[in-house]
This record gives structure tokens, C-alpha cells and sequence, in this order.
């Protein structure tokens, strides 16, 4: 659902958007920068770029076993000049690191994003076999979402977006936080809803750079 959502969003932004233009000014052969907070198994990242081509993709996990695990799903797809897999914890990571191909078009991430009171009530295959350091966001499940949000405002182009899967309390939750933090230059453009009818998925995208002024 989010890899299907992000290609839509990303081709309407570049038809319809004011920032079209700023958008469409790939050269021939390159594509979108992406990165990815959490890539797991790689499954949404290596979707992206098979799916764009010419498009990047920056890797990061602070799990060396998912890096690894991305490295070779990367491989059997071919898709491994492509892209740079790192093993990092966005909370702790210079931003530096991210940005092997300049600033970044795009940020996608399912990040781990339930509330810690409800972690006890999660499915017990979830609490068997899930990593759940993969699935508690803290006390209102948006620790690791902050994190990406001010990383996002460093490394993103004008006009780049962040794709988000959350917890359906999320899209107002994350509204309040990024109008109450305007320093971040970022905004909730879109919220989608999952296959129950849930608001699932968040388009955040970052201010032009003629509306904002950077202290
Ligand atoms: C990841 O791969 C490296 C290099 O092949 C290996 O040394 C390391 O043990 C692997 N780590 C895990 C957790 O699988």
C-alpha cells in the first residue's frame, strides 16, 4: 500500500504541484534520491527503485541482520549499483552520512510507530515473532518519527517529501507538532487511509525555499 501510494503521489506532485517544475528537473538519466529509516528487509526501498528507474536509494537500519538482509535482497534484484546501505540509527547518525548523492528528493520509512501502553496488546504472532524494537514509537509512538522529521529538514530539496506509514492518532498528532515547530519547514500535505478505512499514511513535504529563511 505505501510503495503503490508513494508512486501516485510522486507522479500527481510532479503534474500538478507548484513545485512541478523544481521537481521535473532530472536530468535524462537521473532519478529521485531516496532514502529510506528502517528498511527491514529492503521490501519498500528495492519496490521504489525497481519501480523508478534511475531513482537512488539510501539505505539505513540500526540492525546490522536487516542491513545485511537488504544488501542481498538488493543483490538477487540486481539493484546494487543503485543503491548504499548503511548500518545506522537515525537518532544518532550525523545527517551527513545521508547525503552520498547530495540533498535527498524523498524519505520514506515505516517506522516503528505504536503507542508503548498498547504494545501489551499486540497480536500474539506480532509479540512472537516481530522485532519489537521494530514497533514501540514511545509514549505517543512518535519517537522515531520526530527523529525523521528533523533529519528531513537538513537533507531534503525544497519540495521533497516524506512518505509515512503511522498509527491512525498520528496525522493530527504530527499536524500539531510540525505547526508548532515551523523552524522544520515542513507540512502535512496528504493523509491516505489503509484498506480498513484507517488514516494510515502521511505526505509531509518541505516548504520552497523563497518562503522560508533559515537562522
Ligand atoms: C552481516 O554481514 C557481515 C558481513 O558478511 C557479517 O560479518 C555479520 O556477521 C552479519 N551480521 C549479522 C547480524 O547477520
Amino acid at each position: 500500500e505505501l510503495v503503490s501510494l508513494i508512486l501516485d503521489e510522486e507522479c500527481r506532485k510532479r503534474l500538478t504541484s507548484a513545485c512541478s517544475k523544481d521537481l521535473q528537473d532530472f536530468p535524462e538519466t537521473r532519478g529521485p534520491v531516496i532514502l529510506e529509516v528502517g528498511c527491514g528487509s529492503g521490501a519498500i526501498g528495492l519496490s521504489l527503485l525497481k519501480k523508478l528507474p534511475h531513482s537512488q536509494l539510501i539505505a539505513i537500519d540500526k540492525l546490522e541482520a536487516a542491513v545485511n538482509l537488504t544488501k542481498e535482497n538488493a543483490e538477487r534484484l540486481h539493484l546494487q549499483e543503485r543503491i548504499h546501505i548503511f548500518h545506522h540509527d537515525i537518532s544518532s547518525c550525523p545527517w551527513e552520512c545521508l547525503l552520498p548523492w547530495g540533498l535527498v528528493d524523498t524519505i520514506i520509512s515505516n517506522p516503528p510507530y505504536i503507542f508503548h501502553e498498547d504494545m501489551t496488546c499486540l497480536a500474539a504472532e506480532i509479540l512472537c515473532f516481530e522485532d519489537l524494537g521494530a514497533l514501540d514509537g514511545g509514549n505517543d509512538g512518535m519517537s522515531v518519527i520526530k527523529e525523521i522529521l528533523n533529519v528531513a529538514s537538513y537533507i531534503l530539496k525544497d519540495c521533497g517529501s516524506v512518505y509515512l506509514e503511522v498509527d491512525p492518532r498520528h496525522p493530527e498528532m504530527v499536524t500539531n507538532w510540525l505547526s508548532s515547530h515551523p523552524d522544520l519547514f515542513l507540512f502535512v500535505s496528504a493523509t491516505h487511509k489503509d484498506f480498513c478505512g484507517k488514516p494510515r499514511f502521511l505526505h509531509i513535504q518541505k516548504r520552497r525555499e523563497e518562503n522560508h529563511q533559515r537562522a
